[in-house]
């Protein structure tokens, strides 16, 4: 029996999971895998909430057709364009030539961009209202949330909000669909994974999104994210992640992110993180940027204040893979850090001082100088890590609350 979960009353998450694709985007591991959510109002009007990637169309359509029998699909609502979601939507649209499809002007514009002209728009603006029978659909509009057309749609009766990318997150639903039925500590991981690798960069449009729902002054019951766990027991909880998120909020720890050849720099790192144990840092993050995918330490970075960079030289210049992730969290426009460098030179130098210059770029507060050890570290260099460490470890304890880390409270 195909797979459909009963969100409430004629409501269904008709959703499909994605084991079998190694990068999301082409870029992002999927190590545990990704849900393509959609969902299903069977009313007097049926509506369909975003679609699938195009690799599920032939279950996706037999998940609805196990649900409406002989029905034609009204409508179809886009709330987002991205192909992860909208890769079913010629074959929807061929299976029930009646259907609507709605959205916004924008939406329009990228759909036939991808897929060529179709007909039966519906176009919807900033709170216009769709009645479906004792359903009645309520869009706003949230632009850049991650792309320019993304809009939410609040359902009135249920009070369910259809938001898209936002609150969602990587993992494939196994088994459970709902934030009570599944272990949250994994799914947080994973949603904030995609919050700073996919969303983050538009942190600001985020905090207007959260603003105008929370303008609406509307109640929520259940948010259903196009990724991840559907949120019906704590939606206020991803909510207030969010806010967190977009916002810049951080936990106290540091990440030591580094690229090393033969260990020197890496042994530098160990000796910043004793130290920064030894102060009574807890939440020490080490990571040679060669093994592990710069999308986890990206999550990582979004999470802890302190951050520690360490490169070896290469070719004159930064080692290729500290070279990716400094670029990234550029790209990421990561703000309020604090900051720490070190390295080694080799015969060229290009490590630190291209560190340096990300450095000045950032604007971050840097702790300690820039270390760079010819080589091989030696007590002089391994003297000057510890002037890192302590001056991260004072800034970090300085701020340093009781009860301040107000994530770490509810969920994780
Ligand atoms: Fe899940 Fe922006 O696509």
């Amino acid at each position: 029996m195909l797979t459909t979960v009963n969100i409430s009353d004629s409501t269904y998450y008709i959703g499909v999971n994605d084991r079998e694709t190694y990068l999301f985007e082409n870029l992002w591991p999927l190590d545990k895998g990704v849900s393509y959510n959609s969902y299903l109002i069977n009313d007097d009007k049926v509506a369909v909430f975003d679609t699938v990637k195009n690799t599920k169309i032939n279950e996706y359509l037999e998940k609805i057709q196990s649900l409406i029998g002989d029905k034609d699909v009204d409508y179809l609502i886009i709330n987002h364009m991205e192909p992860d979601h909208s890769g079913a939507v010629k074959a929807l649209k061929a299976r029930y030539p009646n259907l609507q499809i709605v959205g916004n002007k924008k939406t329009f514009e990228i759909l036939e961009n991808f897929y060529g002209p179709m007909d039966t728009y519906h176009e919807v603006g900033e709170g216009d209202t769709l009645p479906l029978g004792k359903h009645e659909l309520l869009f706003v509009m949230t632009p850049m949330v991650h792309w320019p057309e993304t809009m939410m749609t609040y359902e009135t009766s249920q009070k369910i909000l259809f938001s898209g990318d936002a609150f969602g997150g990587f993992g494939s639903l196994d088994g459970g669909v709902f934030d009570d039925e599944v272990n949250l500590e994994f799914y947080m991981d994973e949603t904030r994974r995609y919050y700073s690798n996919i969303v983050g960069k538009y942190g600001s449009m985020v905090q207007k999104a959260l603003k105008k729902i929370n303008d609406l002054n509307i109640e929520i019951s259940v948010i259903a994210p196009t990724h991840g766990p559907v949120w019906r027991t704590s939606p206020e909880h991803i909510i207030r992640y969010y806010d967190c998120w977009s916002k810049g909020e951080t936990e106290e720890g540091v990440v030591i992110a580094y690229g090393s050849m033969y260990g020197n720099t890496q042994q530098m790192a160990d000796s910043i993180a004793r130290r920064l144990s030894d102060r009574g840092i807890k939440n020490i993050r080490i990571y040679d940027a060669s093994k592990t995918h710069m999308s986890y330490i990206i999550s990582d970075i979004w999470r802890f204040k302190g951050i520690i960079l360490g490169s070896c030289a290469y070719n004159t210049g930064m080692f290729p893979t500290m070279e990716a992730l400094v670029s990234k969290i550029d790209n990421s426009q990561i703000k309020n850090r604090f900051l720490g460098i070190f390295g080694t030179a080799s015969w060229s130098g290009g490590g630190v001082s291209n560190l340096n210059k990300f450095a000045e770029k950032t604007k971050w507060k840097q702790v300690g100088e820039s270390v760079e050890a010819l080589s091989s570290p030696k007590e002089a260099d391994f003297d000057k890590c510890q002037v890192i460490a302590d001056e991260m470890a004072d800034l970090l304890l300085e701020e340093r609350q009781p009860n301040r880390n107000a994530f770490s409270s509810t969920i994780y």
